[in-house]
């Protein structure tokens, strides 16, 4: 099975299997090890490698990456840093001159991250470097780095092609390049794995050693990766990438996109997509908690036939979507307009981790009473689910910390969640209770976000 794609400016030509991943590859058959193998789950970054398609260069992490996702596009790795005539790279020289690696294992994919930052004129360095874990450097030197090196100008040997033409032949491994080829094909393989960012389906192969038989890639079908603006609403193709949400939502929905932003790392971001986020049917996926509370509308399609229905529907039990055999996830709509939506993540760690509790509100006041309540939280049940009984204990009554107090009353016949290594059941149902109340602080103008994050 052919993939071709450009590494460190060379076209290769790969003979893999499909759930090969790009960091074994590079290891093991090219003998490339500067690409650091730590966790092989997405978590450290010390496999970062800078991928540069249609859409420009982004920081990925190789141990999730399998080998058809990068057919047509450009890899460049810690080898391909340096320029061809041996000079170091500004963000390698920086990391010199700031003493920013000491054992230097996790040095390589800092010194990705910051490169792709550095081309991309990216001077949000700790955003940037979130996914990038130092264990005995410390911080502070390696940050110095990056804002010593930003103003410098970018090595011409940086600007990889974004997606060299003749590398786009067809490959026999499913790459569909539209949402028609991906459902005829599916239709007739409705066994089939599909695999978009693979931040989740990675995992099943690196650390369940899982054989996942058919499989079809989504990287390719550019329809799929569009947002279009339709009126009141953007539709959100499925495969669009977690980055590009981001950007999308910043502006319309800030509360949403700040809860993004600190989805996973920079590398996760830029690798999984919305529609997996949904279609896994986790219940402490992000987005679907939000998009439940905006009143979003799920899109999708099996064979030439499309069905849409409200996201929340999606969600039967744990484990169970309504999907059929040979149906997948087409796109998402939501509202352009949600000015008292707000979402609060709970994790343990700030960024680079899943939440305990998260809650989504987006309650609607006329002359003083609520009007309509949409709430909805993610790691309270066995899907993300909305707070049926507190939402009607919220409709008609006048917006206030009483009436708040009163569905909050309502939030344990609405959940009863589990205790596990995230959180307790009692600490989840305290947390889920203060975010309400939390909510109506926020709305009401009452400063909440006492250390300037939305924690
Ligand atoms: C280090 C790390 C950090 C993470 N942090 C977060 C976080 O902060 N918040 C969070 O919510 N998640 C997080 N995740 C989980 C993961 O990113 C999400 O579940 C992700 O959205 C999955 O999307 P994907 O495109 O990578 O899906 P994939 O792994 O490609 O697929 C996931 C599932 O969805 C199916 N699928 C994908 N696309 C479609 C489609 N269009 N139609 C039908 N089925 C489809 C696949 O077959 C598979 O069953 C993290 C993961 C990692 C590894
Ligand atoms: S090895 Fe840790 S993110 Fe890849
Ligand atoms: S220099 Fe040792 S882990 Fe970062």
């Amino acid at each position: 099975m052919n993939v071709t794609f450009l590494l460190n400016g060379e076209a290769v030509e790969v003979d893999t299997p499909p759930t090969q991943t790009l960091l074994d590859w590079l290891r093991e058959t090219r003998g490339l090890t500067g690409t650091k193998e730590g966790c092989n789950e997405g978590d450290c970054g010390a496999c970062s490698v800078m991928i540069t398609d249609e859409r420009g260069a982004r920081s990925l992490n190789a141990c999730i990456l399998f080998m058809p996702q990068l057919h047509g596009k450009a890899v460049r790795t810690v080898e391909g840093i340096a320029a061809p005539d041996g000079t170091l790279h500004p963000v390698q020289q920086a990391m010199i001159d700031n003493h920013g690696s000491q054992c230097g294992f996790c040095t390589p994919g800092f010194v990705v991250s910051m490169a792709t930052a550095h081309l991309n004129g990216r001077t949000d360095h700790d955003d940037v470097l979130a996914g990038n874990l130092c264990r005995c450097t410390g911080y502070a030197p390696i940050i110095r780095a990056a804002i010593t090196s930003q103003s410098a100008p970018v090595p011409d040997h940086m600007h990889d092609a974004p997606a060299p033409l003749h590398l786009g032949q067809k490959t026999q491994i499913p790459v569909p390049e539209t949402s028609d080829e991906l459902a005829n094909w599916y239709m007739s393989h409705p066994d089939a794995t599909l695999i978009a960012g693979a931040t989740d389906v990675g995992l099943w192969v690196t650390k369940n050693f899982a054989d996942l038989g058919d499989v079809a890639f989504l990287n390719r079908c550019t329809d799929l990766q569009q947002i279009d603006d339709a009126g009141d609403s953007l539709r959100i193709g499925a495969a669009v990438t977690m980055t590009d949400v981001l950007a999308a939502v910043r502006d319309l929905h800030p509360s949403y996109a700040e809860m993004i932003r600190r989805y996973g790392s920079d590398q996760v971001r830029n690798a999984a997509t919305i529609g997996g986020n949904i279609a896994n049917g986790s219940p402490i996926g992000d987005n679907p908690p939000a998009l439940i509370a905006m009143g979003a509308t799920l899109h999708l399609r099996r064979g030439d036939t499309c069905r849409d229905m409200p996201i929340e529907d999606f969600f039967v039990e744990y484990g169970k979507q309504d999907r059929q055999a040979g149906e997948f996830v087409e796109g998402v709509s939501i509202p352009k307009s949600a000015p008292s939506l707000r979402c609060y993540k709970l994790s343990k760690r700030f960024d680079q981790d899943i939440s305990a509790v998260c809650g989504c509100f987006n309650i609607t006041v006329a002359k003083g009473k609520i009007t309509n309540a949409r709430i909805a939280f993610g790691g309270m049940a066995g899907t993300p689910k909305r707070a049926a009984l507190s939402e009607a204990a919220l409709i008609g009554r006048p917006w206030s910390f009483e009436t708040i107090d009163a569905a909050c009353e309502k939030l344990p016949e609405d959940f009863q969640p589990m205790s596990d290594m995230r959180a307790s059941a009692a600490y989840r149902m305290d947390a889920a209770q203060g975010q309400l109340r939390r909510y109506f602080d926020d709305i009401s103008g009452v400063e909440t976000d006492v250390l300037g994050v939305n924690a």
